[in-house]
């Protein structure tokens, strides 16, 4: 655990028991009460279900002010970042913690460049996975075959191998991504292409067609970039707390990943973005009126929600939707597409912001309200919106892995419970309990 304690000014009674807390001290932010002595002294445990209170570890990564929708990584803005930089450049920043010279970044572009080719014998995995299956299953199913593929980078204590497994994936997973779309489409996997930059090339074996010249407008790879770049950390969510966990066990890189991927296929995390699409379509499909969607969510009718809407840490306008809906119209045109579902996305966000419910409870849109619309713009059928978050999560992931294993302190994760079942009873055999 890193960061500046101090000596015990936290004061907590327990019964008659008496504890003096240490507190670590954040830079910005909350600063966290040290609780290790609360179990080993009171014999009580933390109850957080959720995790609402309780910081896991300290982190350098990324912070987030919820309140003020701030978001930094490695404490630049996340406006100025992607505004300016690029995903990869953002990829090393979030894992070596400081931005590369031209000379580093252009190594590292080569590095990843030189790995993105998958043999045969993995491309064979993508054909004995049924094309129904979902994106994400078989991306969470390819990432941990990796481990099985690259032995020789395994090892969670060495840093060469660490070094090796990151590039391995960064470089890998826009191939697997684009795999995973043509195998559903039925269409021949096509090779990465040395030279051509990380976001072209993904593209290119995502959606050229055979025989035909594979052109986009600049924009589209400039949106993609920024796309990526706009999910590339957001500190212990649920996918990267998933990460950490397996990684604490000394699980390897590719395994704590693929944990990640499976967290976020949720559709309370990364798969929202696919449900709000779901969502939207709904509502032009059904004919009923934003208006009369969000009489039935507020009724909560069937658990209804509002996807794309909330988020545990931002209580005001997630500042990455910010970013996503300045751009979705500029993006919409250059690329010559007219989404009626971007002026529906913009109707019930009107709704929901001047609506008591969600004022109330302060649910403003976060990133996954508009991505869709422009990822569907680009031509990406909603299942393949996660496995685009999945690809941007990954240098987060990775920073947050290799910020764990590097930890001396570190432990591995094992959270407490309170028991609520039974007291001790005795087993009554079948034959007693039940007898014919
Ligand atoms: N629509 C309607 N009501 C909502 C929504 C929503 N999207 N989100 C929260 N609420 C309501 C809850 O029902 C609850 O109401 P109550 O006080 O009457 O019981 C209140 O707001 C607080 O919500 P919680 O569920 O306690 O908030 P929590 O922090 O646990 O959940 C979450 C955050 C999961 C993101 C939630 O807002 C949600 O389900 N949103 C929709 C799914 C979504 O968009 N997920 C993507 C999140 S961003 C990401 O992962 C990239």
């Amino acid at each position: 655990m890193t960061g500046a304690k101090t000596t015990a000014d936290v004061q907590l009674t327990v019964g008659e028991q008496y504890l003096a807390l240490e507190t670590v001290q954040a830079t910005a932010g909350n600063h966290g009460i040290v609780m290790a002595p609360l179990n080993a002294q009171t014999g009580m445990v933390a109850l957080d279900p959720g995790f609402l209170n309780t910081a896991a570890c300290t982190s350098k990564v990324t912070f987030i002010d919820g309140e003020a929708g701030v978001l930094r990584y490695r404490g630049y803005p996340i406006e100025q970042l992607a505004g300016e930089s690029t995903f990869l450049e953002v990829a090393m920043l979030l894992i070596r913690g400081e931005l590369p010279t031209r000379h580093e970044l252009e190594a590292f572009e080569a590095r990843i460049d030189k790995h993105m080719y998958l043999s045969d014998d993995f491309r064979q995995i993508f054909s004995v996975m049924p094309r129904r299956a979902h994106p994400m299953a078989t991306l969470g199913a390819a990432v941990n075959m990796m481990a099985g593929f690259y032995p020789e980078s395994l090892d969670p204590l060495d840093p060469a191998a660490i070094n090796l497994a990151t590039a391995l994936l960064l470089a890998k997973m826009p191939t697997i991504i684009s795999y995973i779309y043509r195998r559903a489409q039925g269409n021949a996997l096509l090779y990465p292409q040395h030279g051509q930059s990380y976001i072209e090339n993904f593209a290119r074996m995502t959606f050229q067609l055979p025989g035909e010249r594979f052109e986009v407008p600049e924009v589209f790879y400039r949106a993609l970039d920024t796309l990526l770049i706009l999910h590339a950390d957001h500190e212990q969510n649920c996918s990267t707390s998933a990460v950490r966990m397996i990684g604490s066990a000394r699980a390897n890189l590719y395994m704590s990943v693929s944990g990640g991927v499976s967290a976020l296929s949720g559709p309370l995390h990364g798969g929202a973005n696919e449900a709000v699409l779901e969502m939207l379509s709904y509502i032009r499909d059904s004919g009923i009126t934003p208006l009369d969607f969000m009489t039935r969510v507020k009724d909560k009718a069937g658990g209804l929600k509002l996807m794309g809407f909330g988020h545990r840490v931002y209580k005001s306008y997630d500042p990455r939707a910010a970013i996503v809906k300045q751009h979705a119209d500029a993006v919409l045109e250059a690329l010559g597409v007219r989404d009626e579902l971007l002026d529906i996305a913009y109707e019930v966000e009107q709704v929901a912001l001047s609506d008591d419910y969600f004022i109330e409870r302060r649910l403003y849109p976060n990133v996954d309200f508009y991505t869709g619309i422009i990822y569907r713009a680009m031509g990406f059928p909603a299942s393949m919106f996660t496995p685009l978050f999945a690809l941007g999560r990954l240098p987060g992931w990775i920073a947050q892995w290799r910020e764990m294993v590097a930890d001396p302190s570190g432990k591995i994760g094992r959270p407490r419970q309170v028991y609520v079942g039974p007291g001790l009873r005795d087993y009554v055999p079948l034959a007693v309990r039940d007898p014919r």
